[in-house]
């Protein structure tokens, strides 16, 4: 059975290649998402668009933290509609599918707000969507966002080198999935369920092959990435419970593997390991996504985040005694149900004091299904829009500093991508700085010595020393 359908797809994929366009929103563990998709279907015969009038199969792999993230979606997929009626009138199929977590957590609901939807499918199952996606061409609507049993990691195939060759230099690589941290206003516990570390064999193996193909630096993902935990070996062949730490260490040493990031952290999961691989390691660039949310350990308290100001003040101060360069980024929420003045000024206070080189705010947005939802004393949305302006003017100006800071520096840069003009290339600082070079300075993949000649906001311009 299993052999005739391996010839049957063969025989699709030597007939008749297929297109397929995929939208990604969200976070950049959707993008690697999408990256899984896009192999999964090529074994299947599809090959990637960037035209969407082309395609044969629509992906939207979706985001559903906030409301405004989940809406994009349905208007998309109106326009995506009349493509479809389109291309039906010329007697061609265009099948739509929704994926990620505005799937998982609206399932059905999609079908019945968006019916020219054909598949909906789960961040657990994305190894079945060849064949969902031949149940679809074949007239099925069919929604697939149950936990699977089987590890997808398992099930997904690796891309081969020319498509790793293709994506660039750098690549992430997805170690951990999921969230047991249940902070109240996110959603994320609920639609990338509970936490899941990948063996250290899998990650260790899939790096080793993206390095095969090119990528010097790989940013190891996960939605609480620090938390993952997993059996290691160590050189005598006695096995240990690893952390994120040691992993990094055991990635350290693939041969050509330059620089390793990962993201994003949780202050209640940063281990002594982990900061010890901010101090010994070379290739550990030095910045930290560690997101605090507010200020305010009233707000704190009620978000569930398992911290107070002050330990996250000591936990940066700790980093920052081991690695001093290290450029520091954060998440906020302005407008928590019951937030007053005081507690944002708490919030600006933790800022002023962090002094952040990075950073993304947002206003509190209602999720159905959290607790964050069901609680007393919104803040109305002309309070949320004044504070988040303030503290992004505040973010803003330690963004410009930080960057400013650089001129006159000299730094290794990881060369990455052509430049938007002519005769340049684009490198990427230690700190994740787009930095600006004369092509002639070296060739993508190359690690070049520069010294910063100015500074735009948030980009460097540079020339080799
Ligand atoms: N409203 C606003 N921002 C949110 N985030 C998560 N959930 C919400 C919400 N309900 C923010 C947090 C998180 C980032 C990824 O998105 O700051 O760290
Ligand atoms: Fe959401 Fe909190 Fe988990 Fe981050 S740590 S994914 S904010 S529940």
């Amino acid at each position: 059975m299993e052999q005739t359908d391996t010839i049957a797809r063969d025989t699709a994929r030597a007939t008749e290649t297929r297109k397929v366009f995929v939208k990604t929103y969200g976070c950049q563990m959707n993008v690697y998402d999408s990256q899984r998709m896009s192999d999964a279907l090529a074994a299947d015969g599809y090959e990637p668009t960037q035209t969407i009038e082309d395609a044969d199969l629509v992906l939207l792999n979706t985001c559903h933290i906030r409301e405004k993230a989940a809406e994009k979606v349905y208007s998309e997929l109106g326009r995506i509609r009349d493509l479809k009626n389109e291309r039906a009138a010329e007697g061609r199929q265009m099948v739509i599918g929704v994926t990620g977590c505005v799937a998982q957590a609206e399932g059905d609901e999609i079908l019945r707000r968006a019916p020219a939807v054909d598949l909906v499918v789960g961040p657990q199952t994305y190894h079945r969507l060849p064949a969902v996606v031949r149940r679809a061409r074949a007239g099925e609507k069919v929604i697939e966002t149950d936990y699977a049993r089987e590890d997808k990691f398992d099930h997904l195939p690796q891309p081969d080198r020319k498509i790793v060759r293709a994506r660039g230099v750098t690549a992430f690589l997805t170690v951990q999935e999921g969230c047991d941290k249940f902070c109240t206003f996110c959603v994320v516990p609920y639609t990338r369920g509970s936490e899941i570390s990948r063996p250290v064999a899998q990650i260790v193996r899939e790096a080793e092959r993206l390095v095969e193909g090119g990528v010097r630096e790989i940013t190891l993902l996960g939605q609480n990435v620090n938390a993952w935990h997993g059996e290691g070996v160590a050189k005598g062949g006695s096995t240990r419970e690893w952390g994120l730490g040691e992993l990094l260490f055991r990635l350290a040493q693939i041969p050509g593997l330059a620089r390793l990031r990962y993201t994003t952290s949780h202050p209640r999961d940063m281990d002594d390991a982990l900061i010890a691989a901010h101090r010994d390691l070379e290739q550990l660039m030095p910045y930290l996504h560690l997101p605090v949310q507010s200020g305010s350990d009233r707000i704190l308290k009620a978000m569930n985040r398992k911290h107070t100001a002050d330990d996250y003040l000591r936990l940066v101060d700790r980093i920052r005694g081991v690695r001093g360069d290290i450029a520091m980024s954060g998440d906020f929420i302005v407008g928590f149900p019951g937030e007053t003045d005081e507690d944002f000024e708490a919030t600006m206070k933790l800022v002023r004091e962090v002094d952040y080189a990075q950073a993304f705010s947002f206003k509190y947005s209602a999720r159905p299904g959290t607790p964050g939802a069901e609680m007393k004393f919104h803040v109305e949305e002309r309070v949320k829009d004044e504070r988040l302006q303030e503290l992004q003017a505040l973010l803003t100006n330690q963004l410009e500093a930080f960057t400013q800071s650089r001129v006159g520096m000299e730094m290794d840069t990881l060369i990455e991508k052509p430049g938007r003009r002519d005769g340049q290339i684009v490198g990427r600082s230690p700190w994740l700085q787009p930095v600006i070079l004369d092509e002639t300075v070296g060739r993508i993949g190359d690690i070049v010595r520069v010294k910063v000649l100015s500074a735009g906001r948030n980009s460097l311009f540079a020339e080799p020393v």
